[in-house]
């Protein structure tokens, strides 16, 4: 999968840059505030259409800028050589391409280049909002389970219009949609069980590598009673559903509870296990894809070593390491890496002042590489 070329400019305060990164480890280091979580931002942007960190793209593109462009190209172990073109612009026009034809949804461009970021606040996925954890989930089921994004558009289209339906007290037309939203509601639900089914014993398998002292119950909740069948379930809230003009019940209201001694893993956890945990989800998530699909995941690892002491950094480079797939990992000093963890193929880049420059390992003013 890995990323050979990447080309970034209107990207914060990123200068514009060429760089070849390594196809394993790439380090970037440098200063607060030098333009090194940007750099992992720009590749986001690419896969996902948005960044980890806003979600206004106003924010994103460099103050006395009107437009940002990004290109990548990268090998992919089955589906080939890609490139990956993206300019926006301030107006919010915005033209996404591969390799050459224009494209019109943002998942495609996620088909091809599949993320996985791990930064300070990804402790969010314990303690935010369920969305995230239903995200979660199905970044992991789009990936490995067919024809998920048809199932999935098919359903909200259904729960529109049955929300519509119940907006407007329209009782009658209840009987005619509400098969329909079944129907997508159980498919959905079928592909999530069955990807979590798998997904559970990689989990166990990467927390116990990260830390064995950590139990934590993953639950899956589908959005409706579990004893129940959904059209029982629609039929008993069906006045309640009319007066709040909303359905209640269905995989859009789905939920991953992450769990420790039957408490929140989030009230429970100290900030660093919170951090293990959500990489233990995010690894097993890329283990998972790598071993069904035969492809792999690039990881944005941003600040690596805060709330991590010695051993958990090291366990964590080392899994990185393992999973042989892409990295780019961000640290404020090199030292603090790299005194733990010396991977066998690494690149390491050192960013300043919005220049990333690619250095030696052993002198950091060899290679200039930003234009
Ligand atoms: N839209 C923008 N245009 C120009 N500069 C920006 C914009 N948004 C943020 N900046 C600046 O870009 C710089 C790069 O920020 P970035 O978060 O990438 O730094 P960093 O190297 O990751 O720092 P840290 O070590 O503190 O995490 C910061 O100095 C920030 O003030
Ligand atoms: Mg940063």
């Amino acid at each position: 999968m890995p990323i050979r070329h990447l080309q970034v400019s209107g990207v914060r305060n990123l200068l514009p840059l060429t760089i070849n990164p390594h196809p394993a480890i790439n380090f970037l280091y440098g200063d607060n505030g030098s333009g090194k979580t940007s750099v992992l931002e720009a590749i986001a942007l690419l896969s996902a259409g948005k960044s980890f960190r806003t979600t206004q793209f106003k924010h994103v593109l460099s103050h006395q800028q009107d437009r940002m462009e990004l290109m990548l190209q990268l090998d992919d172990e089955h589906l080939g050589e890609c490139e990956l073109h993206s300019l926006r612009l301030k107006s919010g026009d915005q033209l996404l391409k591969i390799n050459g034809s224009v494209l019109t949804s943002q998942a495609e461009a996620a088909h091809w280049l599949p993320v996985q970021v791990i930064e300070p606040n990804t402790f969010r996925l314990l303690s935010g909002s369920p969305e995230e954890r239903r995200q979660f989930i199905d970044w992991g089921v789009f990936h490995v389970e067919q024809g998920f994004m048809e199932n999935w558009k098919t359903f909200r289209q259904q729960l529109k219009q049955r929300n519509a339906v119940l907006k407007q007290k329209q009782e009658e037309w209840l009987s005619v949609w509400n098969p329909g939203y079944i129907e997508s509601a159980e498919a959905i639900d079928q592909q999530r069980q069955s990807y979590l089914k798998r997904f559970k014993p990689e989990f166990e398998r990467i927390l116990s590598q990260l830390d064995d002292s950590l139990e934590i119950q993953l639950t899956y909740y589908r959005g409706w009673d579990k004893d129940s069948a959904l059209s029982d379930v629609l039929a008993r809230q069906q006045e309640r559903d009319l007066n709040l003009g909303y359905s209640q019940s269905g995989p859009h209201r789905a939920e991953l509870r992450i769990k420790v001694d039957k408490q929140p893993a989030a009230d429970i956890l100290s900030r660093g296990q919170q951090k293990t945990v959500v990489a233990a989800l995010k690894i097993a998530q890329g283990s998972l894809f790598q071993k069904e699909s035969g492809r792999s995941t690039i990881y944005l690892v941003d600040d690596l070593a805060s709330e991590l002491d010695e051993k958990h950094r090291f366990a964590l480079c080392k899994l990185l390491e393992d999973l042989k797939c892409q990295v780019f990992v961000t640290s404020i000093d090199k030292e603090k890496l790299t005194d733990i963890w010396r991977p066998t193929a690494s690149k390491v880049f050192h960013v300043e002042h919005g220049a990333v420059r690619e250095t030696d390992q052993a002198s950091p003013t060899a290679t200039t590489t930003h234009e």
